[in-house]
């Protein structure tokens, strides 16, 4: 699994972090971002936060967390 934030519709609702602590933080303007790979969507998430990852995408109220099996290469749109 590989997941980014679409920084463009993020409205920093702080939803995902509450989900996956592991897996996002907050830029100082409070934006999320992916912290495996500085939101480039390339590193595979470790299996053990698949699951909160998942819980991240469904919670999020604008959609901006993308999941994919195939890396991102910093592009959230990629497979839209
Ligand atoms: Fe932003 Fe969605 Fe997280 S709005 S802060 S990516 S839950």
């Amino acid at each position: 699994m590989f997941t980014i934030v679409n920084r463009e519709t993020c409205i920093s609702c702080g939803a995902c972090g509450a989900s996956a602590p592991d897996i996002f933080e907050y830029c100082d303007e409070g934006l999320s971002f992916v912290t495996l790979d500085d939101n480039e969507g390339t590193a595979e998430v470790p299996e053990e936060f698949e699951d909160d990852v998942e819980d991240a995408c469904d919670g999020c109220p604008t959609d901006s967390i993308k999941i994919s099996d195939s890396p991102f290469d910093g592009d959230p749109e990629k497979f839209e």
